[in-house]
């Protein structure tokens, strides 16, 4: 087509567009960007095989759970936002885990009521109720076009015939290992001779493929009952977990509402509750709505950012859990009139202590896992799901003969109200852990929407997903692309500690030193931290653009004909 300038391919260039804008079929088009090539490959294999972007989304969810299991898995849970492009209907499939029925509010205190450390973050007693083979089940059949044998091909194809492991997968593998190693199914399928694998070793995942199988054979049923579910409660229970045969009966799938808002004509679609950060992408819009973020100098515009997570993060603190447990005023929180009440305690000049803020809940004490795709189609279908097992490898543990590592987003919850978790978080009542309820998150995949533009992005990272998303909607604002906002240098704030968390390159040396002078402190992470997944639709041209995090080993594809 690029060849030819006859009028009629012309006009039919025209249709193309025209019809690409419209909505209508428009032939191969396809845009992904994961965190492993092969799911990103695998996306393009649904959409070849006649799938649309929902069933490369369960292609894509499954391999990762193959070969990144460090981030994300079967026996973990996760948020896939949808746009279904025939009528414009938008959802979140909330797949996150649940607390089993035998947990209970003290279930990680000692006798002194003090939090007993690593029992929400090591072995089974930390793990929820997975949420992810639901899911997809639940994607395949109401969304898709494929069955699901169909679109679990590609995992099963991995995990049976293997996969080279990156270094990522040896790096978190370190970082896991007396884990991995205190679980035997997890040594013997992860290690190499008890150790970390050295380069270029092949992981071959057998249990898993029998596993994925049963899944597409047998849909739901194939995981919470029968062969799995004996095999998983048989283990869970010898290794001292309290997951009942009614938890996996109980679990469902819910469709959630997303949170909406606007920005300065952007459209933005967020992840509803139990996630925060659809409210927390809002909130903190709604207060910088106001100021004009380009005219201020780099310093002041960062420190009017911070400001708002530290209040977002409060807020977070002070409200947020499981809807369906608790009562949120979510109405209140995203409203731009309460956003200026709490503009009005932010000061050009200097930060407002995190302790000043009312209501404050005391500190008691004091990774980059998890993984985001996004993908669309052509036709305007589109995905961003955040996915994740909590902790790099979860638990770390394994139920034998069925090669699933178990979450521990348990951890998620607050053990006691002050306890800070994995990832600093504070929190309260709103999110104790009760039988049955799912645990706040920070996942936050989202949508965006200007006259020009479409976008689908989201990425891991645990409390400092929100921010990081953040900073990516206020490049798009910018006017930059994918390229640009998996790149931005990223900088943090989350009420709790009262510091400006930033990534190596975060902040230049001037905006250190000028934030300083304001009065912030700080707290340099070791490592770049994020792995963002990215695309966007450009309506008046008809053309995706898609990246992948320079921080990681994901890829991005895009087909524009
Ligand atoms: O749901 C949450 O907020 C966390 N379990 C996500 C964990 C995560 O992103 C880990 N990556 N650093």
């Amino acid at each position: 087509m690029k060849l030819a300038k006859t009028p009629v391919v012309v006009v039919l260039a025209v249709f193309l567009t025209l019809s690409a804008m419209t909505g209508h079929a428009t032939g191969n088009k396809v845009a992904v960007a994961s965190a492993h090539p092969l799911a990103s490959h695998a996306a393009l294999e649904m959409i070849d095989q006649g799938g649309n972007a929902f069933d490369a989304a369960v292609a894509i969810s499954a391999v990762l759970a193959v070969v990144e299991p460090a981030g994300s898995g079967l026996g973990g849970g996760g948020f896939w936002l949808l746009h279904r492009a025939s009528d414009g209907f938008e959802t979140m499939l909330d797949g996150r885990e649940t607390a089993p029925l035998a947990a209970h509010q003290d279930m990680y205190l000692d006798a002194e009521g003090k939090v007993i450390p690593g029992l929400s973050i090591d072995g089974p007693l930390s793990a929820g109720i997975p949420g992810v083979p639901a899911a997809l089940v639940h994607l395949a059949e109401h969304y898709g076009k494929l069955p699901l044998s169909t679109s679990l091909q590609p995992a099963i194809r991995y995990a049976r015939d293997g996969f080279v492991i990156g270094e990522r997968y040896r790096r978190l593998l370190s970082f896991r290992l007396p884990q991995i190693q205190a679980s035997p199914a997890a040594d013997a399928i992860f290690l190499e001779n008890g150790q970390v694998p050295g380069p270029g070793w092949t992981l071959r995942q057998s249990d898993l493929t029998k596993t994925l199988q049963r899944l597409a054979d047998f849909g739901a049923a194939g995981f919470y009952a029968g062969e799995t579910a004996e095999k998983l409660l048989k283990s869970v229970k010898a290794a001292g977990g309290i997951w009942s045969q009614q938890d996996l009966d109980n679990y469902r799938v819910v469709e959630r509402e997303p949170v909406k808002g606007t920005y300065r004509g952007i459209r933005i679609t967020g992840a509803a509750l139990p996630s925060a950060g659809g409210i927390g992408l809002i909130q903190a819009l709604n207060i910088l709505s106001e100021y004009d973020l380009t005219a201020f100098d780099a310093v002041t515009r960062k420190h009017l950012v911070i400001e708002a997570l530290r209040r977002v993060y409060h807020d977070r603190a002070l409200y947020l859990g499981d809807p369906d447990f608790i009562d949120v005023p979510v109405s209140r929180l995203i409203n731009p009139d309460y956003a200026a009440g709490l503009r009005s305690t932010i000061r050009k000049d200097r930060p407002l202590p995190s302790v000043m803020l009312s209501g404050n809940i005391p500190e008691q004490a004091g990774g980059d896992n998890t993984t985001h795709f996004s993908v669309m189609d052509g036709e305007g279908n589109r995905v961003a799901a955040t996915l994740s097992v909590n902790y790099p490898f979860g638990s770390g543990f394994v139920a034998e003969g069925i090669g699933v590592i178990l979450n521990d987003e348990m951890d998620d919850f607050d053990s006691r109200p002050g306890a800070v978790n994995v990832y600093g978080l504070i929190g309260g009542l709103p999110n104790a852990i009760a039988p049955g309820k799912r645990m706040l998150s920070s996942m936050s995949p989202t949508f965006l929407e200007d006259d020009e533009r479409i976008a689908v992005l989201g990425t891991p990272g645990g409390s400092r997903i929100i921010s990081m998303v953040l900073l990516g909607i206020l490049d798009f604002a910018d006017g930059n692309g994918p390229d640009s906002w998996v790149s931005v240098p990223r900088y943090h704030h989350q009420y709790i500690p009262d510091a400006v968390q930033y990534e190596p390159g975060g902040l230049s040396s001037e905006e250190l030193q000028g934030l300083e002078k304001l009065g912030h402190r700080f707290r340099e992470t070791s490592y770049r931290y994020g792995d963002m997944q990215a695309l966007q639709w450009h309506k008046r041209e008809g053309r995706f653009s898609a990246a992948s995090d320079p921080r990681g080993e994901g890829l991005a594809v895009i087909r524009n004909d």
